[in-house]
């Protein structure tokens, strides 16, 4: 079976694994430090805080903020419900706005008109990699923070500057079919030393010093601490950095890879009138290709039929306001209607072009029979 998504590994990642086993430091220690830096200066942000997962991250970003009982969160319906969960765990109401129909992400108009006297945050996804307007979201919402999902956008680039510093904090996923793919990790970025500092107390249970702060280089250490503030069990650690710290390096090439696959479906679905490309990329919104979602007519009869012929598709997502734990009630109708058809095409660099081509030929072939 061609998969939806998958990791791009080689003897790289098992040799920087195999390294940290031996130093015998496995946990929160040198590794993760070093790639929090190196993520820092690839974001052009002050700070990145390393944390277990992207869900982690948005609920620590909500924290920061003092997102509490009584406050209103505004999200996109249409993302992974991370996005939502993080708001309810801070005892919050997440608002659901409504998509953008031609790129899928946020309509920043629905969000306007969502905007209350309640609301704390804006939490905007950069779906399937493609940025956000941030400029005119930034107007939209003034004083109210913004903060960026960031899980599909590891390398994108909204008017050149990457994203995850444009609004307050950006939140990352390194879970293991992100375009940069630990395993399991995720990570905070942000510009407020404060913020960041706290938020590296409050993903060691409240601790203000982790055990590798409290150890020399000699290995000599001392077990004492204070706990100010009830913290989570949220960190990365040093395995997961070493992994981390190799697909970093390998990241721009790892989505030029994804950007020239996008261009080939493109080309080879042209005139394809019962498929919808996702918007080409360039300019203001440079893209890191996590997802390529098409919107396809007979979206499930599509899907099965390239699976009985080895390809697997996903879809992302369902609009999450949908999901019974949100109740259902809210009308988002672009959302609502785009969701039938969406589409996700494998994508990973290791994908081949004959592949490709195999697999816009098969769908070539259904709408031909179909
Ligand atoms: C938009 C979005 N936000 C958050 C997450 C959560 O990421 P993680 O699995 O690292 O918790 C995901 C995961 O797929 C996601 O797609």
């Amino acid at each position: 079976m061609i998969q939806v998504f998958k990791p791009w590994y080689d003897d790289e990642e098992i040799l920087a694994v195999a390294e940290v086993i031996k130093s015998g430091w496995v946990g929160l220690g040198p590794k993760t430090a070093q790639f929090e830096k190196e993520f820092a200066e690839f974001s052009a942000v002050k700070h990145c805080v390393g944390l277990n997962s992207c869900t982690a991250a948005l609920d620590m970003a909500l924290k920061l903020l003092d997102v509490n009982h009584g406050d209103e969160v505004i999200v996109p319906t249409m993302t992974f419900v991370s996005t939502a969960h993080a708001v309810a765990y801070n005892l919050a109401t997440p608002i659901f706005a409504d998509c953008d129909e031609h790129t899928l992400n946020i309509d920043i108009d629905d969000v306007a008109r969502k905007i209350s006297s309640r609301t704390k945050a804006i939490i905007v996804v950069h779906y399937g990699g493609r940025p956000v307007d941030l400029d005119r979201l930034k107007r939209v919402a003034g004083d109210i923070p913004i903060i960026e999902d960031c899980a599909h956008a590891a390398g994108s680039r909204y008017k050149g500057v990457p994203v995850g510093g444009i609004g307050r904090i950006g939140c990352f996923s390194f879970h293991a079919v992100k375009n940069l793919a630990m395993g399991e990790g995720g990570a905070i970025t942000l510009n407020d030393t404060a913020l960041a500092e706290r938020a590296k107390r409050l993903r060691w249970l409240g601790i203000d010093k982790g055990t590798w702060d409290r150890t020399k280089l000699d290995r000599s250490y001392w077990w004492e601490y204070n706990v100010n503030e009830i913290g989570l069990k949220s960190h990365l650690n040093d395995i997961a950095s070493a992994i981390g710290l190799v697909q970093l390096r390998k990241l721009e090439a790892a989505n030029a890879r994804r950007r020239e696959i996008v261009a080939l479906y493109r080309e080879g679905l042209r005139g394809v009138e019962r498929v919808i490309m996702p918007p080409e990329d360039g300019g203001d919104f440079e893209s890191a290709w996590h997802l390529c979602e098409i919107k396809a007519q007979r979206r499930d009869d599509l899907s099965l039929y390239l699976r009985d012929r080895g390809i697997n598709t996903g879809v992302h997502y369902k609009p999450i306001h949908m999901y019974r734990c949100y109740g259902n009630r809210t009308m988002l109708p672009v959302s609502e209607r785009i969701f039938p058809t969406l589409l996700t095409l494998p994508l990973y660099p290791a994908l081949r072009n004959s592949e490709v081509e195999m697999i816009i030929d098969t769908i070539r072939a259904f709408y031909e029979q179909h």
